[in-house]
């Protein structure tokens, strides 16, 4: 009988893994949030992933379960964990990309580079932060932030006013230091329960109003040291952290040449998606592979360039599907994925990938191609 790998969360991530599944002969199963979503196609249940009933059912048949986003409680993963289930990431690596400030505390102890930062609980340590830092700082929600949202730049304790207000009794708001960084950049590595890590050539990732927008695969005049250092920056957070199936960590470059790590994502990342048809292993394989403690694929890039262009929002008018004939002709060298999703403005609906010799052509033809959905 078939792997049964159960993916909590019906987003595009998840939808992302079926084909792969498909093909490493895997038997796919999604929790959905509700019917209709990016990953419907494999969705053998819809409910709700904080109700632990529902999801007690919905493991009861699976041998792996791992997830689209990171959202799952810590109560309802610990649950699963005591039933015996197999669960990749497991809620000790998890809370780590769950929480920003359990994160940078645990990243301080490892010796990681980061920005500087604080937990904050009111105004006043906050005005005290930003005082230590030419009065400007980036104040972050420690949990369910995403594409920017729970991020904002603060020049005054009061821009935060509202979000302290929002704090329960005891809680914090994580507040870092505005690096002044040249780009933004992200390792990603798979590891295995069984320890085996396999690390991609670090990314250059451009963000648009707090939004990835596009992905260079290799950051372009990435000196040898830089990949190095970024290389050796995933593989100690995966194994610091006992992290499994695949880990994005965003990083910061700055223009004396530190790299700074953003945050983590434990699951495949936007950062990534160059790699289905950049890298002999894509990223949906490659948790998948990890997640089944199946031996890793090679990262390999298939070409010297990859470049993903994000769709956001998606047309003002008429559908994503009749925008397909054009962009195909015009740019046949573009793989274009969708991900069955509504338009609606910044919303994430898909991504166009070019794999090639040329830098400047791989931009243009994604970049090309990817405007025929706006
Ligand atoms: N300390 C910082 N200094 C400068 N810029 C920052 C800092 N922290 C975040 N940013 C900017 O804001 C963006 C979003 O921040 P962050 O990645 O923490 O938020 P997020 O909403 O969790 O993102 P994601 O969509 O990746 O989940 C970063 O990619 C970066 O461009
Ligand atoms: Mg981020």
């Amino acid at each position: 009988m078939a792997l049964r790998v159960g993916v909590i969360g019906g987003g595009q991530l998840a939808r992302m893994m079926i084909a792969p599944a498909v093909e490493l002969g895997l038997d796919l199963r999604v929790l959905a949030e509700s019917d209709g979503m990016s990953a419907g196609l494999a969705a053998t249940a819809v409910g709700d992933y904080r109700d632990l009933d529902t999801v007690r059912a919905f493991v009861a048949d699976v041998d792996v379960v791992t997830f689209d986003h990171e959202h799952v409680p810590q109560e309802v993963l610990r649950a699963l964990v005591e039933d015996g289930v197999s669960v990749h990431p497991g809620p000790h690596a998890l809370q780590f990309a769950q929480d920003k400030l359990v994160m940078r505390a645990k990243l301080a102890e490892l010796g990681v580079p980061q920005p500087d930062w604080a937990a904050v609980h009111d105004p006043d340590e906050l005005a005290r932060f930003l005082d230590d830092h030419d009065g400007r700082g980036v104040v972050k929600t420690p949990r369910g932030g995403y594409d920017g949202k729970g991020v904002r730049v603060v020049r005054d304790a009061a821009d935060a006013q509202d979000w302290f207000d929002a704090l329960n009794e005891g809680e914090a708001l994580l507040v870092e230091e505005l690096v002044p960084f040249v780009r933004e950049l992200a390792q990603q590595v798979a590891r295995r329960p069984s320890g085996e890590i396999a690390a991609y050539p670090v990314v250059e990732t451009v963000q648009r109003d707090g939004v990835c927008a596009e992905v260079i695969a290799p950051a372009p005049s990435a000196p040898v040291r830089l990949s190095e250092v970024a290389e050796g920056i995933g593989r100690s957070i995966a194994e610091g952290l006992g992290v499994t199936g695949m880990l994005a960590v965003e990083l910061f470059e700055t223009a004396d040449e530190r790299v700074l790590v953003n945050e983590l994502a434990m699951r495949p990342h936007n950062s990534g998606h160059w790699s289905q048809d950049g890298a002999v292993t894509g990223q949906f394989e490659q948790h998948l592979r990890a997640v089944a403690d199946l031996p890793l694929g090679d990262t390999t890039p298939r070409a010297p360039w990859s470049v993903m262009v994000n769709i956001l929002g998606g047309p003002q008018e008429g559908t994503i599907g009749e925008r397909f004939a054009a962009a195909m002709t015009e740019h046949p060298s573009a793989k274009i994925h969708t991900y069955g999703k509504d338009p609606r403005p910044g919303r994430k609906v898909g991504h166009v990938n070019v794999v090639g010799q040329d830098l400047d052509d791989a931009v243009y033809q994604a970049r090309a191609a990817a405007a025929h959905f706006d």
